[in-house]
């Protein structure tokens, strides 16, 4: 399903013309649609469905309130990874015992503000942070419900930048020290170990990574329960790929077929943590042409969005579909569409063969609604974008565009 598509020879978010949009919040500009979001995330919940199980959309992909608080309300749980992602998702309505807290660096108070807040789990990546969690936890006379996650040894082929479940990588414990930890956790005050987690990495587009993955947590979960533990969450992580280019995209029934063999029986409650896949195509940048310019050997299609709204393709090298909101006809030609930023990295797509192009005209970057807004910056003192949430012919601002005033307001004179 795209709700992102061609009408009567104009490209639109379900049914709003996306230059509409434009016309009434300007470039560039986040435009997401509600109905994407809830199919896609519907897709993982339906797949799924055999087995109890809680989607914990994994907040980092793009934190915008109006996200959170429509997947909150579709009863989605989410995986927060800093003390601010936390607030949004409590702010969004999402209830705590619906909340993970995944990452290898909390903070003190990150785990104080967990578990003052009652969430579902902490998902725990070292020895030194087990006992963290203990001294905070018995400070407060709170007990913490733990998962270790474990660093399955998996290559799960994606770009290297975002691949996390290899030996050696900085995330989780290494498989083999797994049974001693949670013993030590068995030992130490203020912790309740229920969980196994494990996350491979992001924008995964086989389903034998998780196949295995699967295999050898179930394999875990035995072993521990064998030795006393009452494992009763078992957490694989996210990172479910969407279609890039040629590559045909993970679907959710052939994850769910690639897991749920080796986890149905265990009687435990799965979670899974996507961001990708339930907001990556649900939204695109919008972009206006500000010069076309030609150099010996190339065209280059200078446009008013940058590396610092949509830093993927600059530090992936990630591809994104580009296309005219208003196609005109005549011949393609092979363009870089690059921004204002002074990097020759700052292009959001290279070698890619548009129609005629004239000043003023408006390109959709496409599958942006991922890792789009959430890793902008005021990079070159640009201003962040402003979001808009889209619903059939409706759209309203969801996120203000950032002003002058707002770039300054935290320097100190
Ligand atoms: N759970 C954990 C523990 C994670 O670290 C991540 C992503 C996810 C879930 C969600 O992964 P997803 O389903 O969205 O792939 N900025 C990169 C992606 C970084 C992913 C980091 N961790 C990009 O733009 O491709």
């Amino acid at each position: 399903m795209s709700s992102f598509a061609p009408r009567c020879g104009v490209l639109h978010a379900e049914r709003t013309p996306l230059d509409l949009v434009a016309a009434a919040h300007g470039t560039p500009l986040y435009v997401y649609s509600r109905g994407a979001i809830e199919h896609h995330y519907g897709e993982l919940v339906s797949a799924l469905s055999a087995v109890e199980h809680l989607v914990c959309y994994s907040v980092k992909a793009n934190p915008t309130g109006a996200v959170l608080r429509l997947l909150a309300e579709r009863g989605s749980g989410c995986d927060v990874v800093s003390g601010g992602e936390l607030a949004r998702a409590l702010r969004a309505g999402f209830p705590p015992d619906r909340i993970v807290f995944s990452g290898v660096g909390k903070t003190e108070d990150e785990i104080a503000a967990a578990l003052e807040a009652r969430i579902l789990c902490l998902n725990v990546e070292s020895e030194p942070e087990l006992r963290a969690v203990s001294r905070v936890a018995t400070a407060r006379g709170l007990v913490a419900p733990v998962a270790l996650r474990v660093n399955p040894d998996i290559a799960a082929g994606s770009h290297a930048y975002v691949e996390t479940g290899k030996a050696g990588d900085k995330f989780g414990v290494p498989w083999e020290d797994a049974p001693r930890l949670y013993r030590l956790a068995r030992g130490l005050p203020g912790l309740l170990p229920r969980g196994v987690d494990l996350h491979l990495g992001s924008q995964i587009l086989r389903a034998e990574p998780y196949a295995l993955a699967a295999a050898r947590v179930a394999e875990l979960v035995g072993a521990l329960r064998a030795d006393g533990f009452g494992i009763d969450l078992v957490d694989l992580g996210g990172g479910l790929g969407i279609s890039c280019g040629e590559e045909p995209p993970l679907t959710a029934p052939r994850y769910a077929a690639a897991v749920l063999p080796a986890v149905a029986g265990l009687g435990a409650r799965l979670i899974v943590e996507p961001g990708r896949f339930v907001v990556g195509r649900g939204g695109v940048l919008l972009t206006r042409v500000l010069y076309l310019k030609d150099v010996p050997g190339r065209r280059y299609v200078v446009v008013d969005a940058a590396m610092n709204d949509l830093i993927r393709p600059a530090l992936y090298g990630a591809w994104h579909p580009i296309l005219p909101v208003r196609p005109r006809p005549g011949r393609t030609a092979c363009c870089d569409v690059v921004g204002p930023v002074c990097e020759s990295g700052d292009f959001l797509g290279r070698d890619r063969e548009l129609p005629p192009l004239r000043e003023g005209d408006l390109l959709a970057v496409l599958d942006a609604g991922a890792y789009g807004s959430s890793m902008a910056s005021n990079y070159n003192s640009r201003l962040r974008p402003a979001e808009v949430l889209v619903e059939g012919d409706r759209h309203g601002l969801v996120r203000r565009r950032e002003t002058l005033d707002d770039l300054l307001r935290l320097e100190v004179e």
